[in-house]
């Protein structure tokens, strides 16, 4: 009875907010509370010296010879650091930077004083990069998730306290315009007081096939994807709902992808079911794969193409929760690994009516070249509003960058994330696989330090 009053009185809560949201410039409300570069010191811009560690596919790529091109302005590069020699090589050339590269990441941090340091190594090892980076003098952008375990998220915490140092964690899902668009009709009371979301991600064989290629299929590694992929899924959540995550129940298995295979081998390109298996890939067709990938294989053994059937697979490929917030809404999801089709459903169910979108990542049914979002009301019109796809997430990406890159690039819908946004994205995952094991609720609050609040929190831990 209690807990329904707590909900009911959040709801209006979250109206009011809405509605302040809605009258007045959302700018003007944003700047005040969270500034969007808020590790830049707001004096005049000057160049800010970056560090990388982790010259995988998205260090080069999106934090790398990205940047460069289009960041030049105000960011150098100063160091690369990668524990394969072959692959921190190859990320220099690539990127384009004429930085020093280092194996050993504590003399690279000592040598260059960077004043950020960008974290894109493979998920388990986030943790020691921020909370290091962090003593090292840096303000840190972090790739999601930011860490894959309760401990690990209790040592980025106490790192940012002790040491005044910030995280960014870059979420880029959360700016892509359909998404922002979604953030903004719910803050604009047109489908009411939102009660409920149903959300239901599906990955199709190839791009969700390929987790289960590599490191990310061992929970050691990435979490599972409750933690790899879904925090992502959760952090969209976290923010259109503004309030926390109070408890997660979960369910998962593994029923399609590992041991359940027909067939194995190591990998692809030693494999001799070649002909009959549907997940064969061959990454030699790609020479920046082979270039990044197979010529570093002799520094660590890691097989970039392996099979989506070993034994070792040891994460969930079908999962589904119930997540009840802090503010009374509740949250039906499901993530399935083996679809047809990339893409997500989801439906915010409101007391005035409801909010639907289908967006398809890939392998569209139909022709269709826009996404788009339906707005029905109870006793009403429908409305439809489309967005047309393109790349860098509709210029999402962009923003993103700008906002870390460039002082007072503004926050209109609150995207930029920290520590507490990025704990909160992985710490749903991580009760989610709590409860599986335990069969049980797992509530938010008995992970960490952070206590969840009935209204998001827009300031550092
Ligand atoms: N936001 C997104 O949409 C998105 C997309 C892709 C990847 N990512 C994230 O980016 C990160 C990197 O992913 P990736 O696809 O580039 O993986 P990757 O395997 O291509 O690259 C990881 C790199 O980290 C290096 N590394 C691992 N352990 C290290 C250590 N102890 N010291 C130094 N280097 C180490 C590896 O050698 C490799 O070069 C992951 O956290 C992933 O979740 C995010």
């Amino acid at each position: 009875m209690q807990k329904n009053n707590i909900g009911a009185m959040s709801r209006r809560r979250f109206l009011a907010v809405s509605g302040a949201i809605a009258g007045t410039s959302i700018i003007d409300h944003q700047s005040k509370v969270y500034p969007a570069v808020f590790h830049i010191s707001k004096t005049d811009q000057v160049k800010q010296k970056i560090a990388l560690v982790g010259t995988g596919v998205r260090g080069v790529s999106t934090w790398g010879r990205n940047v460069v091109r289009d960041y030049s302005d105000y960011v150098d590069f100063v160091g690369l650091c990668d524990n394969n020699p072959g692959r921190l090589e190859f990320g220099k050339n690539f990127i384009g930077a004429s930085c020093s590269t280092y194996s050993d990441f504590d003399k690279m941090m000592k040598e260059t004083k960077p004043d950020s340091l960008i974290v894109t190594t493979v998920d388990d090892t986030h943790d020691y990069f921020i909370k290091r980076g962090m003593e090292l003098g840096a303000n840190i952008i972090c790739e999601k998730p930011m860490a894959i375990d309760e401990k690990k998220i209790q040592t980025i915490i106490d790192a940012e306290k002790r040491t005044g140092k910030d995280c960014r964690v870059t979420f880029n899902y959360r700016y892509s315009p359909h998404r922002a668009k979604m953030w903004k009709i719910l803050r604009s009371g047109e489908i009411g007081d939102l009660t409920s979301i149903d959300f239901h991600w599906y990955l199709d064989t190839s791009h969700g096939a390929s987790y289960f290629r590599r490191w990310h299929r061992l929970v050691e590694r990435g979490g599972s994807l409750w933690v790899h992929k879904a925090s992502h899924h959760f952090d969209l959540l976290n923010w259109w709902i503004e309030s926390d995550p109070e408890s997660v129940y979960a369910l998962g298995d593994l029923e399609f992808y590992g041991k359940n295979g027909p067939f194995r081998a190591e990998n692809c390109r030693n494999c001799p079911h070649t002909k009959q298996c549907d997940f064969y890939w061959d990454i030699m067709k790609s020479s920046y794969n082979k270039r990044l990938y197979v010529d570093n294989e002799k520094y660590d053994g890691y097989l970039r193409d392996g099979c989506v059937f070993r034994n070792d697979v040891n994460i969930y490929d079908k999962m589904a929760a119930t997540i009840k917030y802090m503010n009374g809404v509740q949250v039906s999801y499901s993530l399935t690994a083996y679809s047809p089709y990339e893409g997500y459903r989801i439906a915010f169910n409101g007391t005035k009516g409801r909010m639907d979108a289908w967006i398809q990542e890939s392998n569209p049914t139909t022709d269709r070249r826009y996404d788009e979002i339906v707005i029905a009301k109870n006793f009403g019109k429908r409305e439809y509003i489309q967005f047309p796809q393109s790349g860098g997430h509709g210029g999402g990406d962009k923003i993103l960058k700008d906002q870390i890159f460039i002082l007072n690039t503004p926050d209109p819908y609150k995207q930029a994330a920290g520590v507490r946004d990025g704990s909160f994205a992985c710490l749903v995952g991580i009760a989610a696989r709590e409860s599986i094991k335990s069969k049980m609720p797992v509530m938010i609050k008995d992970l960490t330090t952070l206590i969840p609040q009935t209204q998001k929190e827009y300031k550092r831990v």
